[in-house]
């Protein structure tokens, strides 16, 4: 079956975790993609958080399946030139380089473009243009910078960063959706195109409820599904609002039987409208189905804490499996607070492919996340990540570089 990106070649310039989400995910949907990294030292994240000595990480292993490695030193003479031949057979430029790195290297966007005219260069950076442009940016600090810390966490506690990759994983989805988005112009224009996007902005996209609760406080200077409603106090931004679902349908995590020993022993509770009925016979409360303190969304948007309270004393005595299977019988919407160990265990995700056993040749069976994007008519193998560099020689000869050409840059150290 053929993949649907067959046939676009992409030159990954990325590191660390932003470029090479986008990256993993068009190799997955097809493309040959062409990691460079430098000869030595690689991808730093090779050598992070390593759980077995001199074995590539499993942070490394788990963004870059299906690419190929080739070690290139891009700021020498010969290695440049190596570049440009790359550039030229590529269709997309990927990096997420510190701001101005690749004008450093000598590949502006107008170099760029005189090479090959045709082709997409697609940058992360971590602001966009502004008084922060030049800063160098890690996941925390676009999720700090982009609104989702201070929305994040319990009101009386500090600002919490989330355990979801939004600012680096986030930031790598949208821009694979610019990549493929400007290929699809390319067909018509016939002309390449910057794509670039700021982790802030796409933190700010993924938080845009919060913008939009801000505007709504500003209006009304309360926000009635929150939790510090009706009791507590409202300042002049959108505060933390723990657990609450942040839609028209509240929800609360709820504890269930085993809390007391298992930090994952809770489930998401939503007291979605149409189901309300159903939730009162379920937890023995039927007498507030026709009370009017709690038989509409307004009536009971006052009392939502002490009525998730009541719920709870249902929940804490199910364990998280028999309250969802109960619930959802109802069509009561609920989730379970999976562990990663949980998840890792889960058949029905290993059988669509989302949870996937790699065989890597120096590390052995590891488990990894794959495409979670599902295409009927382009399936998507994972294949292990590439070990540094080897892929080196088979690119250089796909570039027409003879044996004696290639063992000359190796003397010269420039793969
Ligand atoms: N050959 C020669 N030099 C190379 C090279 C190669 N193959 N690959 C990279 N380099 C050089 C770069 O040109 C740069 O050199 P310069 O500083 O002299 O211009 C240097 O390596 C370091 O690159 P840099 O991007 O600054 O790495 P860093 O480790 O200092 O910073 C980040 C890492 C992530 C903070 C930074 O790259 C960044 O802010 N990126 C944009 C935002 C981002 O994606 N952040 C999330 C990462 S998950």
């Amino acid at each position: 079956m053929s993949k649907a990106l067959d046939g676009v070649r992409i030159l990954d310039f990325t590191h660390v975790q932003s470029g090479p989400t986008c990256t993993q995910l068009l190799a997955w949907f097809g493309a040959d993609v062409i990691k460079v990294e430098r000869a030595g030292e690689g991808d730093a994240t090779r050598g992070q958080l390593r759980d077995i000595p001199d074995v590539d990480s499993l942070y490394f292993t788990m963004l870059n399946h299906n690419k190929r490695s080739v070690t290139l030193n891009t700021k020498k003479p010969m290695g440049k030139e190596v570049l440009n031949t790359l550039i030229k057979q590529c269709d997309v430029l990927v990096e997420n380089f510190a701001p101005g790195a690749l004008d450093r290297m000598g590949f502006t966007w107008e170099r760029i473009q005189e090479l090959n005219p045709r082709m997409v260069v697609a940058s992360i950076k971590g602001f966009g243009p502004g008084p922060y442009a030049d800063c160098k940016v890690y996941e925390n600090v676009a999720q700090c910078a982009g609104g989702s810390a201070s929305t994040t966490g319990f009101d009386d506690g500090p600002p919490v960063v989330t355990g979801a990759q939004i600012g680096d994983s986030g930031t790598g989805l949208h821009l694979a959706l610019g990549i493929v988005t400007a290929l699809y112009q390319r067909v018509g224009t016939g002309r390449g195109q910057r794509v670039t996007v700021a982790m802030q902005d796409a933190v700010l996209n993924l938080c845009r409820v919060k913008l939009r609760d801000q505007q709504r406080l500003e209006r009304t200077g309360v926000m009635k599904e929150y939790p510090q409603y009706p009791d507590g106090k409202f300042g002049d931004a959108v505060p933390r609002a723990g657990n609450a679902s942040g839609g028209g349908q509240p929800g609360w995590i709820l504890k269930c039987k085993g809390w007391e020993n298992d930090p994952n022993a809770y489930i998401y509770f939503i007291t979605q409208a149409p189901v309300w009925g159903a939730i009162c016979k379920v937890i023995g409360k039927e007498e507030w189905i026709t009370d009017p303190d709690y038989a509409t969304p307004v009536a009971r948007l006052p009392r939502l804490m002490s009525i998730f309270g009541t719920i709870e004393e249902w929940t804490k005595t199910k364990t998280k499996f028999e309250a969802m299977d109960i619930l959802n019988k109802f069509d009561i919407p609920c989730g379970p607070i999976l562990s990663m160990k949980e998840i890792a265990a889960e058949e029905s995700l290993r059988q669509t492919g989302t949870v996937v056993e790699v065989e890597h040749p120096t590390r052995g069976k590891y488990l990894t996340v794959g495409n979670p994007i599902k295409l009927s008519d382009s399936v998507s193998e994972v294949k292990r990540s590439p070990l540094l560099g080897e892929h080196t020689n088979e690119v250089l000869r796909q570039l027409n570089y003879s044996d004696d050409q290639i063992a000359a840059l190796r003397a010269e150290g420039v793969i």
